[in-house]
């Protein structure tokens, strides 16, 4: 098999990236996608650094055994904690995602802009250099989803315990102007429009949501036309998915990926 028509290898720490791949098959219909979440292990955001740059690893080589030509890390936490180790381990490209706080202090002017993210993303140096690096410390609200990626890893995104999860992370910022919720977590894309309608209904200011997955594929398309990794094929590519946990993982995966989160 020539590399070019070699699979993408995708994985998060269970069903969030799945979100990520969607904007993929949008910006490159003809690849075959493999997907990889680590359903047994999820949530990362709460384990040691140590414990995430082993799964990440551990990812990346079953990515590796299923013959990728690239690596797609879609998930925030293992990025901020595993991206240099997974860069020096593999000969392919890696590409990585990080939350959207650039094009957030682009387009936003007044109002704060609020990341939502994992506790291991926003403990991590990476995250708080980009924060230095966009000069966005003084506009930035972190905001700790603790316990979100879990309600997500069961399928609980139209439930009363999700619209209770959204009305209290918010509760602190009720006065606020928001201009901008940045979703620094590719599970929380599930949940977007149940943000974007919460704010709306309660908040004043643009109340802008985006995540980083847009950026994240755009990347993935540049590296790979660079490399000549763009597959020739002009027949709609496959999506194969697999999970370190229980079958009901794959279900879930299939049911996000047919859902509308734009
Ligand atoms: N989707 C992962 C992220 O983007 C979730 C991490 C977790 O499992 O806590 O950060």
């Amino acid at each position: 098999m020539s590399n070019s028509s070699k699979p993408i290898g995708f994985f998060d720490s269970g069903v969030g990236g799945v979100s990520v791949l969607k904007e993929a098959v949008k910006l490159l219909p003809n690849e075959n996608f493999i997907y990889y979440g680590d359903n047994a292990n999820a949530p990362y955001g709460t384990k040691t650094e140590q414990e995430i740059q082993d799964l990440s690893l551990a990812c990346g080589d079953f990515l590796i055994s299923k013959g990728v030509k690239a690596i797609v890390m879609a998930c925030n936490t293992a990025t901020s904690v595993a991206v240099r180790q997974m860069r020096e381990q593999y000969s392919i490209p890696v590409i990585s995602i990080e939350p959207a706080v650039k094009p957030a202090m682009e387009t936003s002017y007044d109002g704060d802009i609020i990341v939502l993210a994992t506790e291991g993303t926003l403990a991590q140096p990476r995250y708080n250099l980009l924060l230095e690096r966009l000069h966005a410390t003084e506009r930035v609200i972190n905001v700790q989803c603790k316990g979100l990626v879990t309600l997500i890893e069961k399928g609980k995104i139209n439930s009363k315990e999700m619209d209770e999860y959204i009305r209290c992370i918010f509760a602190p910022y009720s006065s606020h102007r928001v201009d901008t919720v940045v979703l620094g977590c590719t599970h929380y894309s599930f949940v977007k429009n149940k943000i974007k309608q919460f704010l709306y209904e309660n908040f004043h200011g643009n109340r802008h949501v985006i995540d980083g997955n847009g950026g994240t594929v755009r990347q993935l398309k540049r590296v790979l036309e660079e490399k000549g990794l763009l597959t020739a094929s002009t027949k709609k590519g496959k999506i194969t998915f697999f999970s370190s946990g229980d079958r009901k993982f794959i279900r879930l995966m299939k049911r996000l990926y047919q859902m509308n989160i734009d």
